[in-house]
């Protein structure tokens, strides 16, 4: 399987109850190699780009009320086949669903605070990862 990057987001909820380093040691524990990584406050424009793609579903503007509430951490996650890889290790969009081990289910608190967020496709991350980080900041 050939190395990849994927985009992956510590959402509010979880940086709020200093989630971070717990989240992180999971991401590693998995093999997927964290090159880049920094903390920022969303902005609603950078949110509503970010979701651009959800903007017709119902819960998009408690989607995006939850992107802004607090500090988020941003990262680039690189490893072989990382964005099934690090899908895996979130566990399913809702924590009740979630499978033991998942940092959903370790941590997630609903499906609206649900503690990460990970690209779904090579096109996706394609598409996300230059949202936050120019090249230079993405350390290999
Ligand atoms: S997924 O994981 O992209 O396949 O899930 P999807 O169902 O398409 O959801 C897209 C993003 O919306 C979030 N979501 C919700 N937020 C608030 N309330 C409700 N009911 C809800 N349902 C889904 C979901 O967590 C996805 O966010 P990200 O940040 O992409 O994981």
């Amino acid at each position: 399987m050939a190395t990849e990057r994927t985009f992956s987001i510590i959402k509010p909820d979880a940086t709020k109850r200093n989630l971070t380093g717990k989240i992180n040691a999971l991401i590693e524990d998995a093999g997927l190699r964290i090159v880049a990584q920094k903390r920022i406050q969303m902005t609603r424009e950078q949110a509503e780009t970010f979701y651009g793609v959800h903007k017709e579903r119902p819960f998009f503007g408690e989607l995006i009320d939850s992107i802004i509430s607090g500090p988020v951490v941003v990262q680039v996650l690189e490893g072989e086949g990382a964005i099934a890889k690090y899908r895996a290790v979130m566990g399913a969009t809702n924590p009740a669903s979630a499978d033991p081990g998942t940092i959903r289910k370790e941590f997630a608190v609903s499906i609206g605070e649900n503690s990460v967020h990970g690209s779904d496709a090579p096109e996706t991350a394609a598409i996300e990862i230059p949202q936050f980080f120019s090249g230079n900041e993405i350390v290999g």
